[in-house]
């Protein structure tokens, strides 16, 4: 069955307010989810129409639509998409009307019975418009609403709620909603099932989104909800229900996010910016978490649970997805060598549906920057049901979330968080948050260090001292490597292939250069150890595949030079990232990082090669900020 799947942003209002702009305001905070097509439907205050107004492409592309509109209209849903089947067209933009043109739908998620569902419909005699998932929904509606009408229900939000939550039982898969129906001109209904929805309370309107930074504008109030339920809103006032149909009474709670004024300052993007961030990100991840010990004027890391906490842990698993498993991989390499703590790492995509057996005294660690990830939270939800099972006291939910959105799903999950601190991301390219999931890693692995006895004092102390050091040095690399990398990017902006290798600490960092490469300027890049190079990636190579090689001296430096031998006996050209020393004479090019511990190594190799990317995606013209079927924040599985 060909899967029709949506992961996108959406929002709903309604009020006394005009719905327009509130609407547009929030699909741009919500851009960062989709940015294939994007859609509003209003009522209008006077005919009571449902009337559409959608667009291909960006956003911009809409807001260009309606300013040529006069539509007036207090109550509203608003979309944006990232489609991965079902074209960017505008017909496959949301919302999604029904015949009758009375039921408007937004919606993220996949409904994965759609197949099914669509076919009773089009038995019915039901013409559909579009390709996708959604559009089974408003159809489905306009059906029960004709169903329930003939019970002789009111027309008003009541009807609509009743006809919403008939409809969702038949649904399979994951969504949230937001539903208009000309039929009760001020009520909107929402739902959700596994994907985000937050109701913020303004002063004379609701609205909901997908994502708080949609809310935070026009409220600092809001109600996020609970998963399956679904509510009504109206100017009034808010009605929500569970899967039970019990009304549920609960208090607002107050947003912690301040609404951050983003300027890409003079940077031609924001992935440059955000690369040209990270001495920042150090700073503050080190204000916040290397803290002077009143006793003995030390530096310790500060994390905010107790020693207990760190005690019981005898193994660990990290759940992660992207460039958060990359991340989370050096985290892995930490916990193993420095702290002695037997570390799996997972795809939280594979994990979720095949978990290792699980094992007493285990912490799951979720890693994932926008708090959002579908298979990730699905992990950790999946990890906290199978031991809340268990009755003995040491399977208990030992969950850990590192995150840059500690208001986010993860962040609701468990009250262990780390948060990274890393300030607002736009680009789609992560590059300071995984550099801040790195830090965030060493501040656990020194913790279990201390807490397990695993490492002296003195290599301890020798780590955080590193750590302090990182500010200037990135600093210092970021200027040397800007201008270079750019003329490298020169050379090489039109291959087709590039191989990156490193080994054991740095291994995850050629995994990391391979996808920073790949997901801006769509050239296909892969990571490998270096040692497995001669077990079959080496066929790949030629002197048009150029191999770029990460080696600092340590452990495994020797190998990484031999490994990077066999490339060149190949014809490859060969790319270092590595110090000045003895044995690098062996490359073409010399991307010159710092000699520093090879424990602290991937903070630092990571820079020339997030720089190489964006130079090299930058030069052959791309939309570096928003790369093609990309988003920022993946909410379907
Ligand atoms: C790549 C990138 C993605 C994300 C992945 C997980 O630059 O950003 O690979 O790392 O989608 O996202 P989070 O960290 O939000 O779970």
């Amino acid at each position: 069955m060909k899967k029709i799947v949506s992961m996108c942003g959406i929002v709903a209002v309604t009020g006394y307010k005009k719905a327009i702009p509130l609407l547009i305001d929030g699909l741009k905070k919500l851009e960062y989810r989709g940015y294939d097509s994007a859609g509003i439907a209003v009522i209008n205050s006077e005919t009571k129409e449902i009337i559409c107004n959608k667009a291909e492409g960006k956003l911009k592309n809409l807001i260009c639509n309606v300013s040529h509109t006069n539509i007036e209209g207090t109550i509203g849903i608003g979309h944006t998409r990232w489609a991965t089947h079902g074209k960017p067209e505008v017909k496959n933009a949301h919302p999604h009307v029904d015949n009758s043109g009375k039921v408007a739908v937004v919606q993220n998620g996949i409904i994965e019975n759609y197949q099914e569902l669509k076919n009773r419909l089009e038995k019915d005699g039901v013409v559909f418009h579009s390709d996708t998932d959604t559009e089974v929904i408003p159809h489905l509606i306009q059906k029960e609403l004709i169903a329930l009408n003939k019970l002789k229900l009111d027309n008003n939000g009541s009807t609509l709620l009743v006809a919403v939550r008939n409809v969702i039982s038949d649904l399979e898969g994951s969504y949230a909603l937001a539903i208009l129906w000309a039929g009760a001109p001020e009520s909107l209904v929402v739902a959700r099932k596994q994907a985000p929805l937050i109701i913020g309370i303004g002063e004379g309107e609701f609205i909901c989104a997908s994502d708080t930074p949609a809310i935070a504008n026009l409220t600092k109030i809001i109600l996020p909800m609970e998963d399956e339920e679904i509510a009504l809103l109206t100017p009034l006032g808010i009605e929500i229900y569970d899967s039970n149909n019990e009304r549920q009474y609960r208090n607002p709670i107050s947003l912690q996010i301040s609404e951050q004024v983003i300027d890409k300052m003079n940077f031609k993007h924001y992935m440059l910016k955000e690369i040209y961030d990270q001495p920042d990100t150090a700073k503050n991840w080190l204000e916040k978490y290397l803290v002077k010990d009143s006793n003995t004027g030390k530096l310790e890391v500060n994390y905010p649970f107790d020693t207990k906490f760190f005690e019981s842990i005898e193994r660990i698993e990290i759940v992660a997805c992207g460039t958060s498993k990359n991340a989370a991989m050096v985290g892995s390499y930490l916990l193993q060598q420095f702290s002695g703590i037997p570390t799996n790492v997972f795809y939280a995509s594979e994990f979720r549906y095949s978990p290792p057996p699980l094992l007493p005294n285990t912490l799951t660690i979720g890693v994932t920057q926008s708090g959002e990830t579908a298979d990730t939270i699905a992990a950790i939800n999946m990890e906290i049901k199978r031991r809340s099972l268990m009755s003995e006291k040491r399977y208990k939910p030992n969950i850990l979330a590192i995150t840059n959105r500690v208001e986010s799903s993860i962040g609701r999950k468990t009250s262990n968080i780390i948060d990274i601190c890393a300030g607002t991301e736009i680009g789609v390219a992560a590059t300071k948050t995984f550099f801040a999931q790195l830090l965030s890693f060493y501040g656990l692995a020194i913790k279990f260090a201390q807490i397990k006895g695993s490492q002296s004092n003195q290599n301890i102390r020798e780590l955080i001292s590193d750590l302090v050091q990182l500010p200037p040095l990135v600093e210092e690399l970021l200027e040397k490597h800007n201008k270079s990398s750019a003329k490298l990017a020169h050379d090489f902006f039109n291959v087709k292939d590039v191989i990156f290798l490193g080994r054991g600490i740095n291994y995850p960092i050629a995994l990391e250069g391979a996808l920073k490469l790949k997901e801006i300027s769509y050239i296909h890049a892969a990571g490998y150890p270096a040692g497995e190079m001669k077990h079959g990636p080496i066929a790949l190579l030629d002197k048009k595949v150029p191999v770029i090689s990460i080696a600092t001296p340590g452990e495994v430096f020797d190998k990484v030079i031999s490994n990077a031998q066999e490339a060149k006996a190949r014809d490859a050209y060969l790319i270092g990232v590595a110090p000045d020393y003895s044995g690098t004479e062996i490359f073409d090019y010399l991307m010159t990082i710092p000699l520093t511990s090879e424990w602290i190594s991937p903070l630092i190799s990571i820079i020339p090669l997030q720089l190489l990317s964006y130079h090299i995606a930058a030069h052959r013209g791309l939309d570096v900020d928003q790369p093609r079927n990309l988003a920022k924040s993946v909410t379907v599985e």
